[in-house]
């Protein structure tokens, strides 16, 4: 059994910090590798912190050609969808996903792997996530409703095993900020028509507008991934860290397409109150995987 990160799987952490990195020119992105799989939280089993890291899939295919699904690429080019909307391009080469249970224990473990990976990478972005009325995206809405149950998550996310990248997912990280006045100046029944859902309990509408974000991203007709997305910021400039793991990229660049309007002509409502301000792709490969970078003690 190959195993995965299972920081992926721990849900109800109530605070989160999303590092992205680059290489130092000239920098070894295997010895990258081995500094970020070898971080340790020295934090207890009750105050301690969940790790999540992931590789720009390039980085990763050039250390580790067969420990990769064939075809998995970063997010090198913007998405130019219809109307003029675009997804923008920032993908950077290591990814490190940190919660907990407060933001000072995330706070200081954040700080300590910035210092760790100092000599070889440099911070690119740094996101602190916080959750929101347990379950709630600031727009109000449940978000994850139609994630798949814990007893499916697994195969929503990871590569199967024998197949190259075993164990690991293909993580979506895309950073939303809301247009907080438009969105607020929407009745709730007009909310709901964006999100193809009822606001205070998360029903389906039946039927459900065809460009509404429900409709544009519906598993049934892209297949399943699983969804951690977080709240971020202030109350006058937030929105969602978008957090997509899949076992196949196609899944999630198939909703981005549809959601952009690329599929049929019609673009995701949601995107006319939000917009993308980041987009990276990353390789989470499996603890075996990173394993191979540190030998164990
Ligand atoms: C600002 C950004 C976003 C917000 C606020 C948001 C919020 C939501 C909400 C409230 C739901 C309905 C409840 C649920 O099933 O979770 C939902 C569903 C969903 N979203 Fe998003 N979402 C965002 C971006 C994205 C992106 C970028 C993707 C894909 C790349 C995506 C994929 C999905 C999927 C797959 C579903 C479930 C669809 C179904 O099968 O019913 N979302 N989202």
């Amino acid at each position: 059994m190959t195993r995965p990160q299972s920081g992926i799987f721990a849900v109800g952490t109530p605070s989160h910090t999303y590092l992205e990195f680059d290489l130092r020119p000239g920098a070894d992105a295997a010895a990258l590798v081995t500094s970020i799989a070898g971080l340790r939280d020295p934090g207890s089993t009750v105050a301690g912190i969940d790790i999540v890291s992931g590789f720009r899939p390039e980085l990763w295919r050039r250390l580790r050609p067969d420990g990769i699904p064939p075809g998995v690429v970063g997010f090198n080019e913007p998405i130019e969808g219809i109307e003029g909307f675009t997804m923008p391009a920032t993908q950077h080469d290591a990814v490190v996903w940190l919660a907990g249970a407060s933001y000072d224990v995330v706070f200081d473990a954040a700080h300590r792997v910035i210092a760790t990976v100092a000599a070889l990478a440099t911070l690119a972005d740094e996101t602190a996530g916080w959750s929101y009325r347990a379950d709630r995206d600031l727009t109000g809405f449940i978000d994850g409703s139609e994630n798949p149950g814990w007893l499916d998550a697994a195969d929503a996310a990871l590569v199967a095993d024998g197949s190259p990248g075993a164990g690991g997912s293909v993580l979506l990280l895309q950073k939303w900020t809301h247009d907080v006045d438009r969105w607020e100046s929407l009745s709730v029944t007009s909310q709901e028509k964006v999100m193809g859902r009822t606001k205070p309990d998360s029903v389906e509408l039946d039927p459900r507008p065809s460009d509404s974000h429900v409709a544009r991203t519906d598993q049934d007709d892209f297949g399943d991934v699983f969804r951690r997305n977080m709240p971020f910021g202030t109350v006058s400039r937030h929105g969602t860290m978008f957090v997509g793991f899949s076992p196949e990229q196609r899944r999630l660049a198939r909703m981005l397409d549809s959601m952009a309007g690329r599929v049929n002509g019609q673009r995701d409502a949601l995107t006319r109150f939000t917009t993308p301000v980041t987009g990276a792709y990353y390789f989470v490969p499996s603890v075996d995987a990173l394993r191979e970078f540190v030998p164990a003690p």
